[in-house]
């Protein structure tokens, strides 16, 4: 049973991840620093899978426990890597915390996956890499455009480490995940995404509005060029989203891989607007959303949604759950955290 580190598997993508590693048959240990998620989530793991992950709770800044952790672990087959800090808008205000923290982490760990006889490694990359697109839907080969924050910079930076470093250790090999807008919970509603403070994404706003701990739900600005003035994104399922994970580990694994260094997009390759997601949230909830229509959020763009063909014809790997799935996933999961299931 090979052995997988995943780095931030206490998070929201990444607990979803080691939930699917498991039932696939690995054996998983959890690096996580706890500084946006909590060593409960383990618990909820163990309900779903019934194993509880090996845990260590490492800060990945840290280049002796990095270090440590490898001569301790060096069996690992492979890492899925999302430990990073993800706030776009507090990226702008520390920068420096985001270069050190996303990439800083990121050298450390490929020194020491480097020591390895082999390594196979997952890269949490996000669609933010393309900006605004000039064509949609957007394909893998859509030009990478200047970052339109320093989160969504070390996105960018990550990747070419990642792809420098592949082409001159021939024991590496890699695939970035440029993922699209993950949402919703497992069906368990024993995990799910769990925002420290206000909300900055769509849908833990919606259903906190609709569980009361928010006022209102603002949208943010109804005149852009879409049918219904309102933003669109791809809405990806988590639980798709976190099969693929396995999905791209194994294509790797297996030696399966065309080239050292890949990247996917991961998307349902539909767009969805705002307004269509709180409409999608009401019919499967039956609650009445709150909301208002405000001005623009600044750096928002007007439009992405993916193209799936490659991940389709290349991972043999297609999402298969709803925006409805996604929304009442999302509502159980909030009624169960708030006790009012
Ligand atoms: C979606 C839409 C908002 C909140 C971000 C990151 C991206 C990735 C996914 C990490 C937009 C509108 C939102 C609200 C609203 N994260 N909105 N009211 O900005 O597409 O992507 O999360 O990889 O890197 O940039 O997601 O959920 O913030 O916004 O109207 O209270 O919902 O304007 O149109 P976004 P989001």
């Amino acid at each position: 049973m090979d052995k997988i580190l995943v780095t931030g598997g206490l998070g929201f993508i990444g607990s979803h991840t080691v939930v699917e590693l498991q039932e696939a048959g690995y054996e998983v240990v959890i690096i996580d620093d706890l500084s946006n998620s909590s060593e409960k989530v383990l618990d909820g793991i163990t309900v779903i899978t019934g194993k509880t992950p090996i845990f260590e709770k490492i800060d990945l800044k840290e280049k002796e426990a990095v270090e440590a952790f490898f001569k301790k672990h060096n069996d690992v087959k492979g890492v899925i890597h999302f430990a990073a800090s993800k706030a776009v808008g507090e990226s702008v205000t520390k920068p420096l915390l985001y270069y050190e923290n996303n990439i800083g982490t990121l050298v450390y760990l490929l020194k020491e996956l480097k020591k390895l006889p082999e390594a196979s490694f997952i890269f949490s990359s996000s669609c933010t890499v393309y900006g605004q697109a000039d064509e949609l839907p957007i394909t893998e080969s859509a030009p990478v455009k200047q970052a339109e924050s320093p989160y969504g910079n070390t996105k960018q930076i990550g990747e070419e480490v990642i792809r420098d470093t592949c082409k001159v250790v021939p024991s590496l090999k890699a695939i970035a995940l440029r993922y699209f807008n993950p949402v919703g919970a497992h069906e368990s509603a024993e995990i799910g995404e769990l925002p420290i403070g206000v909300p900055q994404n769509l849908v833990p706003f919606i259903t906190q509005t609709a569980i009361g701990i928010r006022e209102q739900l603002s949208v943010f600005g109804d005149d852009y060029p879409t049918p219904d003035g309102t933003c669109i994104r791809d809405y990806i399922h988590v639980v798709d989203l976190a099969k693929a994970h396995v999905v791209a580990l194994e294509r790797l694994l297996q030696n399966k891989n065309k080239e050292s260094y890949e990247t996917f997009n991961l998307g349902t390759g539909k767009g969805s607007s705002v307004l269509e997601v709180v409409h999608a949230f009401e019919r499967v909830s039956g609650e009445k959303l709150n909301y208002k229509i405000v001005g623009r959020r600044e750096g928002d763009i007007i439009s992405a949604y993916a193209d799936t063909n490659k991940a389709n014809d290349e991972l043999g790997w297609k999402t298969e759950l709803s925006l409805d799935d996604a929304m009442l996933s999302a509502w159980k999961w909030e009624q169960k955290v708030r006790g009012k299931e």
